[in-house]
């Protein structure tokens, strides 16, 4: 069988790190007889360069016309003055938002042989972590109305907030004025629902809905929403936790998680600090899911542009990333296995690259990781 997998580099780090994960998937084709066909495309500050914007049509094309799509990272500092709407990032919202992909899933668990890179003390994480993060990607604040307008002239932004019951119109100060808005159809919450359930009842059973419930009416009804649909799976148990409170539980009673999920901006947030947790932000995959087996495969990091060239950028998050491709489109689990094992044998023969180093390690750089992991295979 010969799949179909659109690669995009990106900026900074994305290119090494992806090349290892191309590797591995190389070294899998070989060993369980299949081959990948690699459509290379650009996007971010590399097709800003080119094209001047950061997601050109063809780029969005040759993603739909493929299996999967496996992806380094964007965002380049010389873009960093561009108008929000030029941004690199741009073309990563718009890469979720055009393929569907309404599902993000970031599993953060400790492997065995890095517990000694967890800052949390051992009797709070007992060496072993297991959390999967169920982070809505198409909705929420993210792809809410918004705009950055003088507030005094009939202008959009004024237009578009005097819509909104909460906003006082006399009040607003002279000046400038930016909003954005958190929005969630229930169609939307009900779907990350189902997804978030599912995964539940095939793990550990229990799944935490976090949101901000206390405060905010997009929360309620995620909240009710949630309740709605944990109707149709008993064996289920789900509680309700606020963001704020997440954000303390996470480091005070890690274990206490099995599935969380959560809105677009809340995923954001919590899955980075989740990653601290596992010892790197190196180290967390991610898949973008949406209705049918198609998928974007990319690390939860960015391109961290000062690491750029240097061959110690830690590729593990993005090989992973290429592992839940092989398990979440390509269905191929043993397979998808065989990363994951690599990349504990790795570990267990004390290989780290600068992210994850400790005493007596020996430190391996970008490029060495993947022959090493491409090796295990
Ligand atoms: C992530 C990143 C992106 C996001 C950025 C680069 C747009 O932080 O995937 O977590 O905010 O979703
Ligand atoms: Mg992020």
């Amino acid at each position: 069988m010969d799949y179909k997998i659109a690669v995009i580099k990106g900026d900074g780090i994305g290119p090494e790190i992806t090349d290892q994960a191309i590797k591995t998937l190389d070294s899998v084709a070989k060993k369980f007889g299949h081959t990948f066909e690699y459509e290379y495309l650009l996007a971010g500050g590399a097709a800003l360069d080119v094209h001047g914007i950061p997601l050109p049509k063809e780029t969005v094309d040759a993603c739909k016309a493929s299996d999967a799509v496996l992806l380094g990272a964007v965002g380049d500092p010389k873009w960093d003055n561009e108008p929000g709407s030029n941004r690199p990032e741009i073309a990563i919202l718009g890469l979720r938002e055009q393929l569907g992909l309404f599902c993000n899933l970031r599993p953060a668990l400790i492997f065995e042989d890095l517990a000694d890179a967890c800052p949390l003390r051992p009797e709070i994480v007992g060496g072993a972590l297991d959390i999967l993060i169920v982070r809505e990607l198409t909705g929420g604040i993210y792809f809410g109305p918004r705009a950055t307008e003088k507030i005094e002239s009939a202008s959009a932004a004024g237009a578009v907030l005097r819509e909104f019951p909460g906003y006082k119109a006399g009040s607003a100060p002279d000046g400038r004025v930016a909003f954005d808005v958190e929005i969630y159809h229930e169609n939307e919450i009900r779907r990350i629902a189902k997804v978030a359930f599912d995964m539940a009842s095939k793990r550990g059973g229990h799944l935490t809905s976090v949101d901000k419930s206390n405060v905010l009416d997009s929360s309620r009804l995620w909240r009710a929403v949630m309740e709605e649909t944990c109707a149709g799976y008993p064996g289920v148990t789900l509680d309700h936790m606020y963001v704020d409170n997440t954000t303390q539980q996470l480091i005070k009673n890690p274990k206490f998680f099995d599935v969380i999920v959560t809105t677009n901006m809340f995923g954001d947030i919590i899955s980075d600090e989740a990653s601290q947790i596992t010892g790197s932000i190196g180290m967390l995959p991610s898949a973008s899911l949406g209705e049918g087996s198609f998928g974007l495969y990319e690390p939860i990091h960015g391109s961290a542009p000062k690491y750029t060239g240097l061959d110690r950028a830690n590729p593990i998050a993005t090989i992973l990333s290429a592992g839940m491709l092989l398990r979440y489109t390509l269905d191929r689990a043993e397979e998808a296995d065989a990363v994951d094992d690599a990349v504990r044998a790795f570990l267990a023969q004390g290989y780290r690259t600068p992210d994850i180093m400790t005493d007596g390690m020996k430190p391996v750089g970008t490029r060495e990781t993947g022959d090493i992991i491409a090796g295990l295979i």
